[in-house]
């Protein structure tokens, strides 16, 4: 019996039934003119408007809103038709053609029995049309407010076209540069992955899930997908509950806190029971324990691949135990669509627990106001808008990170080239300066850093040449672009990696610049030319040798559309440099895990106790006493530590003042530092809060990021910043699960970066 709307909007086949749904309706538009009228649905509202459609639903189209099936890309077949009409679709993924996903929606919202609309996902991960940086390169921005901004321009283009989910932040705690996705993430830190997380939903969401909300957001990979076992997507993950609460959970709590509207289950085996079978990470803590009422989806196929981890035996288990972990809606596999009804009937799944998750995908579908409008806001798609090429251009210049400058090479003058020298195969390509996850990104709206430097310079004062067909080409001949140089007032050599050697399942086991873009640096620098080297990445690379050998470096990640004038503002100084590093940079890949908020151990290597393997003797007799905690090659140090990114300007931060140096379990610690801009030039500076709990019942990080502030300071301005630490920031997961602030002495730095030395103690008292 299907209820059929026609084009003016009444309905046919009128029997009982149809009277009492008809009454349904009337109560829904009753309810929707009311949330119209107040602007928001109050969450009363929804839930009753939630159990009403439920106790319409049959079985299949309960399990029907449980599955989100994979587009057709611009078509849809009959039997897909077929499928939304009689209600066994919940969600379509990856369509991205605006006149199909409209006709997507008709046929769910007007040919479907109970016309329930469809979410519509899509990753939007940094930019639609117009690319922001790789979430890396936001990170580096250290910026929340672009952040959101950021997010905010990516979900108006996206929803301009009809897609209302986007499957981001990806808010896994990434402290390995060889994994591919680190590029997805917002770095190695705990405080900034939340701050920035939170930012980013809210430029999706907007403060709150509401009817004028372009996107749903999702906070995936839950949790710990970063911990990958050698940096290798997809791989095995253990973590001990310790460092789950600690580290990776409290950027996952805090997004549930403000209501992010789903999450995703990861794809990898978590201490042996993979994420979308895990009843632990996702039915315990997310859901009892977090009190989380949005909704799960999985991974991409992850319910069907439990069988292949060896969780399960077959596809029926897979969707027992994924939906008993939690999983609401199941990513493009049939597990539940295929088993759930013979569970059900088997009594090996409640329908309670069918109901649990068919409700949690109502409640979105309401939040959003969909069933009042489920198509786009706009009436046509608003693509690389000025406000969002303007947006785009800010964030990827607060993304560069100077991280050498002898000499005080840069930034260049204008006016005194008179030829510039620029190499490099990634100078001049405007696909793969956006980086990883673009799927609709449009290379047609890049503007290069050749395209600027030739519009800003003249075309005749660049000469350029490639030098490489790709960042992978070998060479050795470079005898062309020496004689070019020769003859320059400097030389711009554009290298990195391209956009697909970053990104889900492209992990690397070096972190060099491939090919021979090092030799091609090298020989360059051979001259009495100033070498001034921009990297474009989707991961922190070891630069070790050409950082010595080049004037300058600057780490420009894959900055989007706007790299050209973003890359050349800083280069010619017409903004200086404020990008801080968002992960620590190993020496090399073998000194992998390295993060600055390591533990101590029992023996720390120091400048003193570290031995490097040149200067051991022949026949030298085992020694361990007084031996630290380092490699004999690559030492103890990485080549530039977490928070760290050179200005054109200098900042004098003074020693922080607290009001007194006791405080009870319960206070709240004040503290103020004065910053002051004693360079030539006007500058953003980030100011980074520290501290170490020097004793406790687990042992504690030897430094834990709590606050930053962005400021910006004309040059010999000053201005004093106030801090507060509350209990929390205090606080951590003891070993038995608890959260403790424990009495004792802690250290507190302020400075700009994670190796500051500006400390003052304090201790918290019983
Ligand atoms: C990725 C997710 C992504 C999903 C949908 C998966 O392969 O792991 O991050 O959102 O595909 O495209």
């Amino acid at each position: 019996m299907s209820l059929q709307r026609n084009a003016g909007g009444s309905f046919k086949k009128w029997n009982s039934m149809n009277i009492f749904r008809t009454i349904f309706y009337i109560g829904m538009l009753f309810f929707s003119q009311l949330s119209f009228s107040q602007g928001l649905e109050n969450e009363k509202q929804i839930e009753s408007r939630v159990d009403s459609l439920l106790s319409l639903m049959t079985l299949e189209e309960k399990i029907g809103q449980l599955q989100q099936v994979q587009a057709e890309y611009g078509k849809i077949s009959e039997s897909r038709r077929e499928e939304i009409k009689t209600g066994k679709v919940g969600s379509v993924i990856n369509e991205s053609d605006a006149k199909t996903i409209k006709e997507l929606q008709r046929l769910a919202v007007e040919e479907s029995r109970l016309q329930i609309p469809l979410l519509i996902g899509r990753d939007v991960i940094h930019g639609f049309k117009t690319i922001f940086p790789i979430p890396l390169g936001q990170a580096a921005t250290f910026n929340p407010e672009l952040v959101k901004q950021g997010a905010f321009h990516a979900a108006k283009e996206a929803h301009s076209i009809g897609v209302n989910w986007t499957f981001a932040p990806m808010i896994d705690i990434s402290r390995d540069a060889r994994w591919g996705r680190i590029a997805e993430s917002f770095g190695e830190d705990t405080y900034l992955m939340t701050v920035l997380g939170e930012a980013m939903v809210k430029g999706f969401q907007g403060e709150t899930l509401s009817p004028d909300s372009y996107l749903a957001a999702c906070a995936k990979h839950f949790a710990g997908y970063g911990a990958a076992e050698g940096g290798r997507d997809y791989n095995t993950v253990f973590l001990h509950d310790t460092d789950l609460r600690n580290t990776h959970f409290p950027p996952f709590k805090r997004l549930a806190d403000i209501g992010v509207a789903t999450f995703m289950s990861g794809f990898h085996d978590l201490n042996g029971i993979p994420v979308s079978g895990n009843q632990y990470i996702i039915r315990n803590v997310l859901k009892n324990e977090w009190k989380y009422n949005g909704m799960v989806v999985s991974d991409w196929v992850s319910i069907e691949q439990l069988k292949d981890h060896g969780f399960t035996v077959n596809d029926k288990e897979s969707a027992e135990k994924a939906l008993k972990a939690g999983v609401d809606m199941e990513m493009v596999s049939q597990t539940y669509k295929n088993h759930l009804k013979d569970l059900i009937k088997e009594q090996k799944i409640e329908i309670d627990l069918v109901n649990d998750a068919v409700k949690r995908i109502l409640r979105i579908k309401f939040k959003l106001g969909l069933f009042e409008n489920p198509y786009s806001k706009f009436d046509k798609p608003v693509f690389a808008q000025k406000e969002t090429l303007t947006s785009a251009k800010k964030m990827a210049e607060e993304s560069l990170v100077l991280l050498e400058n002898k000499k005080n090479t840069l930034p260049l003058d204008a006016k005194k080239i008179k030829q510039l020298a620029v190499f490099g195969p990634l100078a001049d390509d405007g696909y793969e300066q956006m980086g990883t996850w673009v799927f609709d990104g449009d290379e047609g709206l890049s503007i290069t850093p050749l395209e600027t430097l030739q519009k800003e310079l003249g075309t005749k004062k660049v000469k350029y040449k490639k030098s490489l067909e790709t960042t992978r080409t070998f060479k050795d001949d470079f005898s062309e672009e020496l004689q070019v140089a020769e003859k320059s007032d400097a030389v711009l050599v554009f290298v990195g990696e391209e956009s697909i050697l970053s990104g889900e399942a492209h992990s690397r086991s070096v972190l060099d610049l491939p090919g021979s873009q090092e030799q091609l640096i090298h020989e360059l620098t051979k001259l009495n030319v100033p070498v001034v080297v921009v990297v474009l990445a989707g991961r922190p690379l070891s630069l070790g040798k050409v950082a010595q050998e080049v004037e300058s470096l600057l780490f420009a990640w894959h900055p989007g559309t706007m790299a050209g004038p973003a890359i050349y503002d800083v280069l010619f100084g017409k903004t200086a440099p404020s990008g801080k590093l968002p992960v620590t940079v190993p020496v090399n890949s073998g000194q992998i895990p390295i993060y600055y908020n390591h533990k101590n151990s029992g023996k720390p290597a120091t400048e003193e106790s570290y031995t490097n393997i040149q200067d051991i003797k022949v026949r030298a007799p085992q020694t361990s006493v007084g031996n630290t905690n380092h490699y004999l090659d690559i030492g103890f140090k990485p080549l530039y530590p977490f928070g760290y990114g050179l200005s054109y300007s200098e900042f004098s931060i003074s020693k922080p003042q607290l009001e007194k140096t006791q405080f009870s379990k319960n206070e709240k610690v004040k503290v103020a530092v004065t910053v002051k801009n004693v360079g030539n030039v006007d500058a953003k500076e980030v100011v980074q809060l520290y501290i170490r709990d020097l004793h406790g019942s687990i042992t504690r990080p030897v430094k834990e990021l709590k606050k930053f502030e962005k400021i910006f300071l004309k040059k010999e301005e000053s201005k004093t910043l106030h801090f507060e630490l509350n209990p929390e920031d205090l606080s951590f997961y003891n070993y038995e699960n608890e959260w403790v602030i424990e009495p004792g002495k802690f250290e507190l730095w302020i400075g700009n970066s994670s190796i500051t030395e500006n400390k003052i103690d304090f201790e918290i008292t019983d």
